[in-house]
């Protein structure tokens, strides 16, 4: 499903990541693992168009997305690909329930609309955060916005979902809970799911492993 062929990034002439290529498949699962530094968010964010490799290409079935405009990477962006950044970014005045419908505001469809909708209160559901759904992120524990943030990257169904660092903010019970849910919700919905994390309870559910190091990845 996502086949990543030769990137290469540098930042200010300083190499970060030497010639890169691995492929994952539908409702795979992968960690990436390796020291703070070596270029694991700088990966993700190349897999996810959110930053342009200086060589190589992204294949997404088949297609090179990274050859799209930035408008078509930005509708791409959002019909196939779900994030989950450490730091939440959950907007602060809004509920719960308006923060993971947010993906959805380009719908124009009433039954989309509605889809949505339903969809949001199944996965509120499936979380343990129905109850929270009318709270702001200000009302919430670190568990329950990194859950909303889970939840809103799920809802438009994608097909691809990057964690950085997904349970890196909470404590071991929460971040268990956090990973189980990831992982079942991964199953149910078989979403491919590329995680980047420094736990490695939450790596060892995965079915690959993959080390980041000097510039390299390096496959289990
Ligand atoms: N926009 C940028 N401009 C210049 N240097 C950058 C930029 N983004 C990242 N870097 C550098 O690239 C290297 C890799 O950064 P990256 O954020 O990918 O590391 P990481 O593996 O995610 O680390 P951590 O585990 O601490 O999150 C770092 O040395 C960082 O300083
Ligand atoms: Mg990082």
């Amino acid at each position: 499903m996502l086949n990543i062929k030769n990137i290469s990034k540098s930042y200010e002439s300083q190499l970060i990541l030497d010639n890169i290529s691995f492929e994952i498949g539908k409702g795979e699962t992968a960690a990436i693992i390796g020291p703070s530094g070596s270029g694991k968010t700088t990966l993700l964010n190349l897999i996810g168009l959110l930053d342009k490799p200086d060589n190589g290409n992204v294949f997404f079935n088949n297609e090179d997305v990274a050859l799209l405009s930035e408008n078509g990477k930005s509708i791409f962006r959002n019909k196939h690909i779900g994030y989950i950044f450490q730091m939440h970014y959950l907007l602060p005045q809004c509920t719960v329930f308006e923060n993971i419908l947010i993906p959805t505001l380009s719908y124009k469809h009433k039954a989309d609309k509605l889809a949505a909708i339903e969809r949001a209160e199944y996965m509120l559901e499936k979380s343990n955060m129905i109850q929270h759904r009318n709270k702001l992120p200000g009302q919430l524990s670190g568990g329950e916005c990194q859950r909303t943030a889970f939840v809103r990257a799920l809802i438009n169904q994608p097909d691809l979902i990057l964690a950085d660092e997904p349970t890196g903010s909470l404590d071991e019970e929460n971040a268990s809970i956090l990973s189980t849910e990831l992982i079942q919700l991964n199953q149910e919905f078989n979403t491919t799911l590329i995680v980047v994390t420094h736990s490695n309870q939450l790596a060892s559910k995965m079915n690959k492993i993959w080390h980041l190091k000097n510039h390299k990845l390096i496959g289990e």
